[in-house]
């Protein structure tokens, strides 16, 4: 059967592989809050996303620019700027990933949740019209607080009638592309290899990175990861900080949101291990020392058994997530926790619990 699949493969056309138009989808991405600090740097990345057909770019003001300008670049998309409510449901229309940056970020002294009056409202809204033009797209919500915004999208959606746990996404790569740079610098070693899974929320101390499962393997001190960990859940501070006023971070946003987006192409595409950090609807029920799958990957196998186990009772939780053709694959568990995870663990559920209360409360308010 080799030999026929070598001839198949010789037989094939140059160029029936790669990005030719037969073998990658169409696929229309919307971005909503694309003029902002976010949205636009995000709207560069992902016009030159090849994945990407067509980029529709929202905002209450300034999208024609911003569209006029991008959409000079010439790489496949085809770019159209949408600016106030009633161009709303043209952008949203046929799009099969909505990414969300709209709405105000911090300033120093501020937390996330002090963001919560205003873009609780902005996030409900943009999601109302989701249900209504793009039902069936996949939401990469990136409006803070992540933590509450995603419950409010999930309300919004459910009242609408047309929730897909599978689909809805709080964006928290920007924690992980931190914990990748921050590890690779202390452990001294090549960053581009890096990998680090955080999970639990994104906000403070619910952003919990493990980098006791970090790769490659470095013997640091505990000092060294309490700090990675402290400078990790503080990142977002010291960009807010730095800038002085002038917001938070933006640039490594972009880049996080068009690695996460990206990503979500990836699955629906088919691409087969696509797998990314997310908080999503969970119940990680978590049994580090159980294969899911048995040694020998027989499915569903499944019995009672006393072992070490992690079990969160959140309804939303950020975790690795394997992407596919419908959103969400599988929920991967938490793996084998240092004490020191554990103990951050055990503290970030009262704060992610209320964060997710609050946006669900607000939501049917
Ligand atoms: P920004 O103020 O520069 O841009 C926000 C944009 O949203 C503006 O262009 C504004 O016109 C637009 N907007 C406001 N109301 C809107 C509506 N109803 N519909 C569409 N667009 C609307 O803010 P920036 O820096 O781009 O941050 C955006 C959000 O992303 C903030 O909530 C911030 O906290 C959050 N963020 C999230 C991160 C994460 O890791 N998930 C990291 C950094 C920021």
């Amino acid at each position: 059967s080799s030999v026929l699949r070598s001839v198949k493969t010789l037989a094939k056309p140059a160029g029936a592989r790669g990005y030719s138009s037969e073998s990658v989808p169409d696929r229309k991405v919307a971005v909503l809050g694309a003029a902002g600090g976010i949205g636009q740097p995000l709207a560069l990345l992902m016009k030159l996303n090849p994945l990407v057909s067509r980029l529709a770019l929202y905002d209450i003001a300034n999208t024609p620019g911003v569209a006029a300008d991008v959409g000079h670049i010439n790489t496949r998309s085809e770019v159209a700027g949408y600016m106030g409510n009633d161009q709303l449901g043209q952008a949203l229309e046929d799009s099969d990933v909505v990414i969300i940056p709209a709405g105000v970020p911090r300033k120093p002294g501020m937390t996330r949740d002090d963001l919560f009056n205003i873009n609780a409202g902005i996030v409900k809204d943009l999601c109302s019209a989701i249900a209504k033009y793009c039902p069936n797209a996949i939401v990469n919500m990136i409006s803070n607080p992540v933590n509450s915004t995603v419950p409010i999208a999930a309300e919004v959606f459910k009242k609408a009638g047309t929730y897909n746990e599978k689909k809805l996404f709080g964006v928290t790569t920007l924690d992980v592309v931190r914990a990748k740079t921050f590890y690779a610098g202390k452990a001294n070693v090549n960053v581009a290899e890096v990998n680090v899974p955080v999970v639990g929320g994104h906000a403070g101390i619910t952003i919990l990175p493990l980098f006791s499962q970090a790769t490659p393997k470095a013997n640091l001190a505990d000092e060294d990861i309490k700090a990675l960990t402290k400078r990790t859940q503080d990142g977002g501070t010291e960009v807010v900080e730095a800038k002085a006023g002038k917001g938070s971070a933006t640039l490594s946003m972009a880049y996080a949101g068009a690695i996460f987006a990206d990503a979500c192409l990836k699955g629906l595409n088919g691409v087969p291990d696509v797998v990314e950090c997310s908080f999503v609807q969970s119940t990680v029920t978590e049994l580090p020392f159980f294969a899911s799958k048995g040694l020998n990957g027989v499915p569903d196998v499944v019995e009672c058994s006393f072992v070490q186990s992690t079990v969160t009772e959140l309804p939303f939780f950020a975790s690795k997530v394997r992407l596919g053709k419908n959103g969400v694959e599988e929920v991967l568990g938490l793996g084998p926790l240092s004490d020191f995870e554990q103990e951050g663990l055990e503290k970030l559920k009262p704060e992610l619990k209320a964060s997710i209360e609050k946006g669900v409360k607000f939501a049917n308010a």
